[in-house]
């Protein structure tokens, strides 16, 4: 049966600061996605790796090594697939893991590569473990070894491919396999984005949409976007609406904050949901320890999308930490709830 946690994308929906990637975000990340290295900001050691290693395949005519992108969601890993493949100047087919059901649809993939084209599978750890199997001598030899056929009939054919590179995204390194993630030669973590990073992303993103952005405006955005890029161009988005209806059009400061508590995001950019988690670990659990499953149970929500989304956040926040025995709110998270330790809440 398929289940709702099968498309991160469909659990993302109403969530502003759900990092996962929606419909409408797809379009905008279009129109803003920068196309060269030296138009994306941030991830500084990635950008001048990457540059070199980019260089030197150029120099040598050679295809680039496979390139293996880990992060949290929406810190602009298919951007950097994409920016990669353009530097090189090839062409880049995109897919995510559990698209590809069977060995035959990564055939078909593989086959239709150019020499030095770029596959960029998102959500790699999701492959099932057949197709990963034919991924090992597709990436290692560039060859595909595939069976025809069942029981005493079944035949294995080899393929030559062209050369490629393979570039796999994941939210979740941890997961891949070891024979696996040994075949990239490339291995490359993905950071939270600073506060002037995420102002200097807005600040782009807003001149590209035409909206009249203040400094202000744009540091109040980033302060509150979680270190994602994707949370902060939407939030851009957003906020320009309330400019443009209920102010000027400019973008200030005032109405970034005015968009921001409409949708119930607080000033560390924590929402409801985070702070519904937290509440429900002190009030409901004693500030933990409590298990993943019953915190999901609890508050109705997807142990996925706490796992994914709530916790890395929190967890970089000084707010939860996770310990064998279950999840606990730290003091830092009753501070900024304005909850006690004997669970009365402050009057401040
Ligand atoms: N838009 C989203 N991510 C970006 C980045 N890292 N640099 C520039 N624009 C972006």
């Amino acid at each position: 049966m398929i289940e709702k946690s099968d498309f991160p994308e469909a659990r993302a929906a109403e969530r502003i600061v759900d990092p996962a990637l929606s419909e409408e975000d797809s379009d905008l990340e279009l129109s803003l996605r920068p196309k060269f290295l030296h138009e994306y900001i941030g991830q500084e050691s990635v950008k001048a790796n990457m540059s070199v290693y980019i260089e030197a395949a150029k120099s040598r005519k050679e295809t680039l090594d496979h390139v293996l992108l880990y992060g949290p969601p929406g810190l602009g890993k298919t951007t950097l697939a994409r920016i990669i493949a353009n530097e090189m100047g090839v062409n880049i087919k995109t897919v995510t893991g559990p698209a590809i059901e069977k060995t035959g649809d990564l055939a078909a993939l593989l086959t239709g590569l150019q020499t030095g084209d770029v596959l960029f599978i998102d959500e790699i750890h999701r492959l099932s473990r057949q197709v990963e199997e034919i991924l090992y001598s597709a990436m290692e030899d560039f060859v595909l070894d595939i069976m025809i056929g069942k029981g005493p009939s079944a035949q294995s054919i080899r393929v030559d491919l062209n050369k490629f590179t393979l570039i796999g995204a994941t939210t979740r390194a941890g997961q891949i396999t070891k024979p696996l993630r040994d075949r990239f030669g490339i291995v490359m973590r993905l950071e939270p984005y600073t506060e002037q990073q995420l102002t200097q992303i807005i600040q782009r993103s807003a001149v590209l949409l035409a909206v009249p952005c203040e400094r202000d405006g744009a540091e109040e955005l980033a302060r509150r976007s979680r270190g994602t890029p994707r949370i902060a161009n939407r939030m851009l988005k957003r906020a320009s609406d309330f400019a443009l209806v209920m102010g000027d059009g400019r973008l200030t400061r005032e109405m970034a904050d005015i968009a921001l508590n409409s949708q119930e995001i607080d000033k560390l950019g924590l929402d409801s949901l985070d702070r519904r988690m937290l509440e429900m670990i002190i009030k409901g659990y004693g500030g933990g320890p409590v298990g993943l499953e019953t915190l999901a149970a609890a508050l109705g929500e997807e142990s996925v999308t706490l796992e994914d989304v709530c916790e890395p956040f929190l967890m970089q926040l000084g707010f939860l930490s996770r310990t064998p025995r279950g999840r606990c709110a730290t003091d830092l998270a009753y501070k900024h709830l304005g909850i006690l330790r004997d669970g009365q809440q402050r009057l401040d």
